[in-house]
């Protein structure tokens, strides 16, 4: 490709012109038994030339092994081609990836499953190995060899100031017009950790580029690839009435005088309830909202574009294909609404309880005390990972949970005695919502929690069920928490034998 007029407001300096090659000569530069550190969160902003060239290089017959670190989930070009292609032995902290969660529960890819903002403290205080090799996809190389990143911040400030290589691929369909909306701030290690001087979703604290240098940048690979995002899904009547169920419960703070109609900053999730509740706030009286969380999906961007939310302060946005084309066509309307910050930032537990986050995450199942189960199918298989969910709910000034209160077909309650796996405990847990109703659990004892989630969220299937256990647990002890042992996971045990729960 010509050095033209179009690269050179892309790479900013001569010398860039001798660091170009192709996928195939840059993926040579990863070697067997390395740590390598990849841009990206959500499928976006992640490497996609290089990791393919990797695996093609296994396809013919080189034997490369590589522990994988990334922001959170990538897209298919890495967490499916890499795991394909047998390459990947460890990964963390975060996946999606149905082949990759499939290796993982057959236990060939070994998963350390994080809270994300401790992921960048893992590598920096020396608790992981240092990334080898960081790839990034960023959208230009400044004059000084700094990086202007694209839709996604993550760990890649952490991996770049740790890695000796940095291989760039520099995303020539992402629009240039996205330079400026990044905030890149790094903390020290203790003891020297300074205050993040963040008192407002908006306050922006560090440069718009990621700190690197022409003496680590050993290829730049340029590339065509667009982020393969997920397709919108529609939003299902369960997922409806939880969004209309949460409106109705923040109704219900600002009558209380604990909220008012601008709400606390937003952290939602991915997924269908989050959009049924972003979507339901278009059409509310709340006005002025900012939101302060790890992604910024379709439902945040039009939130923002009706006027009812000013900002979004985020690492990511990962749109549906569609919803990618119509955000880059308006970059300049987005561009002083959302700002793209590392994940220790964006997802930083001192922030987040400064700023008194409004924390929505999901649940595959909730105990009758509070306890959630964010991550294990079963108590036993991975779905995808904690993720950004501990982050916001140990730390949030009201930290929510979804769920819908029935799986396969009515077969699964997900309000069960005891969780088979616990991820967030009753202690971060405040409100449990489900198709059925919301149970806000401030201020209970475990009993009362118990009586308000059975009543409220369960479904009318199960509920007898649900306060038959607990009415003879509570006979059979006086305790603070009753429960009958060895019933208590019976109810997993029945549906692994008998395919349902139902007794
Ligand atoms: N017991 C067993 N399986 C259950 C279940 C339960 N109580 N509830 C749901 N499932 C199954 C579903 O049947 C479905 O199975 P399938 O893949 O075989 O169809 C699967 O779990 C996913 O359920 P679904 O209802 O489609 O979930 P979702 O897309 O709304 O995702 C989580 C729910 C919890 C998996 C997802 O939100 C997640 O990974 N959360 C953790 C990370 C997080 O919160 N990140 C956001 C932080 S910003």
């Amino acid at each position: 490709m010509a050095f033209d007029y179009e690269m050179k407001k892309r790479l900013r300096n001569d010398c860039a012109e001798a660091l170009i090659m192709s996928a195939d000569e840059a993926a040579k530069l990863i070697e067997d038994g390395m740590v390598v550190g990849v841009s990206g969160f959500t499928p976006s902003g992640y490497p996609k030339a290089v990791p393919l060239a990797l695996a093609e290089r296994v396809k013919n017959g080189e034997e490369i092994h590589v522990e994988l670190f990334t922001g959170a989930s990538v897209g298919p070009e890495i967490d499916t081609a890499l795991v394909e292609a047998g390459i990947v032995t460890r990964r963390l902290p975060y996946q999606t990836n149905a082949t990759l969660r499939n290796a993982i529960n057959a236990g060939q890819v070994k998963y350390i499953d994080m809270h994300l903002s401790q992921s960048p403290q893992y590598v920096n205080m020396g608790f992981l190995p240092k990334p080898d090799v960081a790839l990034v996809e960023a959208l230009a190389i400044t004059e000084e060899g700094n990086l202007i990143l694209t839709t996604a911040v993550g760990n890649t400030p952490t991996f770049v100031k740790n890695a000796d290589t940095v291989i760039v691929e520099l995303a020539m369909k992402k629009p240039l017009a996205l330079e400026g909306m990044h905030d890149i701030y790094i903390t020290e290690n203790p003891p020297h950790r300074k205050p993040i001087n963040i008192c407002h979703p908006a306050d922006r604290i560090g440069t718009t580029y990621v700190e690197c240098g022409w003496d680590k940048i050993k290829a730049i690979v340029i590339s065509d690839f667009i982020d393969k995002t997920r397709p919108l899904a529609d939003i299902k009547e369960d997922e409806r009435k939880i969004g209309e169920n949460i409106i109705a419960f923040f109704k219900e703070e600002v009558k209380a005088g604990r909220l008012t109609n601008e709400l606390l900053p937003l952290q939602s999730g991915v997924g269908s309830v989050a959009n049924a509740v972003l979507y339901g706030l278009i059409d509310s009286e709340f006005e002025n909202l900012t939101c302060y969380t790890e992604v910024v999906q379709d439902s945040m961007l039009d939130l923002l574009r009706s006027g009812k939310a000013t900002m979004a302060s985020t690492t990511s946005i990962s749109p549906s294909p569609a919803g990618q084309e119509k955000f880059f066509e308006e970059v300049e309307f987005f561009k002083d609404k959302i700002i793209f910050r590392p994940e220790e930032i964006s997802n930083n537990p001192e922030v987040a309880r400064r700023l008194g986050v409004i924390a929505m995450n999901t649940a595959l199942e909730v105990d009758i005390y509070g306890n959630v189960n964010s991550t294990h199918v079963m108590g036993k298989k991975m779905m995808n990972g904690i993720g950004g969910s501990g982050d916001f709910s140990r730390n949030a000034g009201i930290s929510i949970f979804t769920t819908s209160s029935i799986a396969k077909n009515g077969d699964i309650s997900s309000i069960v005695p005891m969780v088979s796996h616990v991820d967030h405990t009753e202690h971060e847990v405040m409100v449990i919502v489900t198709e059925q109703g919301y149970a806000d659990l401030r201020g209970l004892s475990p009993k009362e929690r118990a009586v308000k989630i059975i009543e409220n969220c369960a479904h009318p299937d199960y509920r007898d069920q649900l306060m038959d256990y607990f009415n003879r647990a509570c006979a059979a002890a006086p305790c603070q928490t009753p429960h009958i042992l060895d019933e208590a996971l019976s109810w997993h045990a029945d549906f692994e034998k008998n395919g349902t729960m139902k007794k």
